[in-house]
Order: C-alpha cells, then sequence, then structure tokens
C-alpha cells in the first residue's frame, strides 16, 4: 500500500449492516471478470462503512468462486478504518463466525485507490449516494482508472437491509456497461420500491422522458399485468414481468439470473438522456 495523504472524497454517514450486500455479491461472485481472473485477484470494498461486516462478506462469498480472492476494504475515515482492523484481530482470533484465515484487510482510501496491485474488482455499494449527481463521472473515472484489464467496478445503492439493490457495472475505460436491479421477491409488493433506492447518476432522472422512467414505468406496468400468475408464487410472477418486458421490446438479458430476482439491461436502455 503506498502512502496517501488525502484521500480522494467527501466524509460520509457510515450505515452498514450484516447480510446488507448479499445481492450484489452474489451477482460478483457469478461475473466472468472475477471468475477469469488471474491468481490472487484483489477486490476492493470502497467505503465499506462503520463496521467490518461486508468486506468480510464479500470475502466469504466470492472465495466459493475464487478461493484465491483477496479483498480490501477502504475507507476514508481512519477511526472506521482503526475499529474494522480490530474487528479483523478477533476475526483472526476465531471468536467470530468468519475464517480465521481470511484474506482480508483494511486501509485508508478513497476514490483514488491506493492500493500497489490493480484490483480485479471494485464494490463501491451506498458511498456515491450522498454525493452530489456532478461528482459521479469523475468518481466512476477515477475508480475504474484503477483497474486492471478486464477489470469490473460495481457502483450503486440498496436498503437498510438489503432487500431492495440496483448497480451499475462499469469495464477500465470507465464506460458504464449494464444496470441491474435486484429485488427479494418474497412479500414484495410492487416494483416501485426502487425508485428510491437507484444509484446515484439515476436517481435524479426518474421523471418523465428520461429512459429510466420508463423502463421502471414498464416494469411495473409488466409486474401488474402479470398478477394472474401470482398463484404461482413471486418468482414466476416476476418471470412472467421480465417477459413481457422483452416482448415489449427492453433488452432484458441474463434469463437464467430472473429467478433471483435480478434484472439486468444494457447501461444505454436506461442512460440519462
Ligand atoms: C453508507 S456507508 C456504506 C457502507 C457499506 N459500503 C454498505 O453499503 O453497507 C458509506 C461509507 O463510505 C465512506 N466513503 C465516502 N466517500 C468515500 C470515498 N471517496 N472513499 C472511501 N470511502 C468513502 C464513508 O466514510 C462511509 O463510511
Amino acid at each position: 500500500m503506498s502512502a496517501s495523504p488525502a484521500p480522494l472524497g467527501r466524509p460520509t454517514r457510515g450505515t452498514t449492516g450484516t447480510n446488507r450486500l448479499r445481492r450484489v455479491d452474489r451477482w460478483i461472485a457469478r461475473h466472468p471478470s472475477l471468475r477469469t481472473a488471474a491468481d490472487d485477484p484483489l477486490v476492493i470494498d470502497l467505503g465499506f462503512g462503520a463496521s467490518a461486516v461486508t468486506s468480510l462478506e464479500l470475502e466469504a462469498r466470492l472465495r466459493r468462486t475464487r478461493p484465491d480472492v483477496e479483498v480490501c476494504g477502504l475507507e476514508l475515515d481512519p477511526e472506521r478504518v482503526a475499529r474494522a482492523r480490530a474487528q479483523l484481530e478477533r476475526v483472526r482470533a476465531a471468536r467470530t463466525p468468519f475464517r480465521p484465515d481470511a484474506h482480508v484487510s483494511f486501509a485508508r482510501g478513497g476514490f483514488e485507490v491506493p492500493t500497489a496491485r490493480r484490483p480485479r474488482v471494485i464494490r463501491a455499494m451506498n458511498v456515491l449516494r450522498q454525493y452530489d449527481e456532478a461528482d459521479v463521472a469523475d468518481a466512476w473515472r477515477r475508480m475504474a482508472s484503477r483497474l486492471d484489464a478486464g477489470g469490473l467496478l460495481v457502483e450503486g445503492t440498496c436498503d437498510e437491509i438489503g432487500r431492495v439493490a440496483t448497480w451499475v457495472a462499469l469495464g477500465p475505460d470507465g464506460a458504464p456497461q449494464s444496470f441491474t436491479l435486484s429485488l427479494r421477491l418474497a412479500e414484495l409488493e410492487h416494483t416501485s420500491v426502487a425508485a428510491e433506492r437507484l444509484p446515484k447518476a439515476l436517481i435524479h432522472r426518474n421523471v418523465p422522458g428520461e429512459r429510466v422512467h420508463d423502463f421502471l414505468q414498464s416494469l411495473g406496468r409488466e409486474w401488474e399485468r402479470a398478477a394472474v400468475v401470482a398463484p404461482f408464487g413471486a418468482v414466476q410472477l416476476w418471470r412472467q414481468a421480465l417477459s413481457g418486458m422483452r416482448a415489449a421490446g427492453w433488452p432484458v438479458q441474463a434469463p437464467s439470473r430472473w429467478r433471483l430476482g435480478e434484472v439486468t439491461v444494457p447501461w444505454t436502455a436506461v442512460e440519462p438522456r
């Protein structure tokens, strides 16, 4: 880790929680970028928050796909880094449910990602939410520029308990590639819950005339139309809604993941006008 006297970014609230990021972790674990990485892929948890838990969970989940993964949690706030390191000591002492040999470390850093090695993946969840929309492009560019070739930046937002999550995936050139919405289908009343949890680049664009607004409106309509299959379960309802989206011309990807409550579309389908 090279010295970084002034990490890039602005201090924000550190709210986090156990299991909050499971939906995005599951997506990263299956992503070709991680699966095809060379040895010991470095994964950054940028803005891990008030506790070490989501970095530890990220390592535990990615390890199933890549046992050689190394996760480094980065934070602007030095007190949060110190707290996470103290929690890691407890992990090493086998006093937590996490593996004592978890490949996890913590350091101070911001959007400049001051690691000696280039990361394969950067996960930045619930970080840009507290910034201005105008800050997004620069933050994306800085983080993406640190990725290795074939790397992946995942930047998004979710609710406190991880039932509603959305994220943008970007490549090393800083260009957004896709937008994913992931919902816990059990007990889901309506897809409109996603509107409050859009990534910063989209949340202010959910207004008539913008693509993301059209997307959420269409998804809502198809969800309501699919209600006839509700007796067959929430997954069937969701599948039916996404089939309706496809029939309506939306470039909905990865049907194999629909059962998980996910929908992914190319960024061009939702990007701001
Ligand atoms: C709301 S918490 C999110 C914690 C965790 N990622 C989650 O989703 O549960 C946001 C954290 O991001 C940190 N943060 C904000 N800007 C940052 C930056 N540029 N670089 C690193 N951390 C940053 C804040 O200090 C805060 O602890």
